[in-house]
């Protein structure tokens, strides 16, 4: 165990967190609303979506007392357009005056992974049963979102978080992330990630997403397909090469997993195409 525990991270969620926002994002958002009554709302939505430090931002602010007609759970492009632009341009001002994530290739990749497992969330979706189309709204947040526990802890303890992380450490021979976590911490990305989604005022189906994303049958089942959806995304994303190093080691999901969702194994090329596709066409990568 080490010198931080799971008092100290709790004590420490009860704080005002940002989650730092990529710079590249951010300077496009500045490019964006330099052109005054040009800006386009569509384009900022477009970059919104790629981070999860200015998602979270506004998600909070839609689900907050200022907006009181949010009781649903809303995507991150319905929180940018009823928040608006004038009021979206402070925002992302604020949400940039925290400091840029930095751009170290473990933060890339980390950066890579929460869009990567959005967009296959979505993919999934369009590719699974027919009764998942309910989810076609949500589905790309909830992915985008599913890591937010392990960017909040990134950001109060990079030094931890990176000792946890490297896959030559192998913490009390435990391999997987969220057991090295436990083992550590005595909490892990997930239960962080429902803490601060809770704080923040996120409707429950979002909080289950990400607070179930590695152990999707523990999730209420009223939540359950959802969970599901971004369990198996996130698993497409990781170990497929979306990204390589930050789950060292990924079990594959049981086949009831694939059952629930209508789609198995062999799918798992046609779904990497067309998440590719999806990046190319929405996402200006940080290179
Ligand atoms: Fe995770
Ligand atoms: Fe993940």
């Amino acid at each position: 165990m080490s010198d931080l525990s799971r008092a100290q991270i709790l004590a420490e969620l009860r704080t005002d967190l940002r989650i730092p926002v990529f710079p590249q994002v951010l300077r496009q958002m500045e490019a964006e609303f330099a052109r005054g009554h040009d800006a386009d709302l569509n384009r900022v939505c477009d970059l919104v979506e790629q981070d999860v430090g200015l998602a979270t931002q506004f998600l909070k602010v839609a689900y907050s007392s200022l907006y009181p007609q949010v009781d649903a759970a809303i995507s991150v492009r319905q929180a940018v357009k009823r928040i608006g632009l004038v009021d979206a341009r402070q925002l992302a001002l604020a949400s940039g005056l925290t400091a840029a994530f930095d751009r170290t290739p473990s933060a890339r990749v980390f950066w890579r992974h929460c869009v990567a497992t959005g967009l296959a969330t979505r993919v999934l979706v369009d590719l699974g049963r027919p009764e998942l189309r309910a989810f076609t709204d949500i589905a790309f947040t909830a992915g985008l979102l599913h890591d937010v526990g392990a960017l909040v802890l990134a950001t109060l303890h990079p030094n931890e978080v990176a000792e946890v992380l490297a896959p030559e450490r192998d913490i009390d021979g435990e391999i997987h992330i969220v057991h090295r976590e436990r083992s550590r911490w005595g909490i892990d990305h997930a239960a962080v990630g429902r803490v601060v989604a809770r704080k923040w005022g996120f409707p429950e189906e979002l909080s289950a997403a990400i607070a179930f994303h590695h152990e999707p049958w523990s999730a209420e089942p009223q939540h359950q397909s959802l969970v599901l959806l971004v369990h198996l995304a996130d698993f497409i994303s990781g170990a497929y090469g979306l990204q390589t190093d930050f789950q060292a080691e990924l079990e594959l999901p049981d086949p009831e997993v694939w059952d629930a969702i209508g789609v198995s194994f062999d799918d798992v090329d046609t779904i990497l195409a067309k998440v590719r596709a999806l990046e190319e066409k929405t996402v200006a990568w940080v290179d």
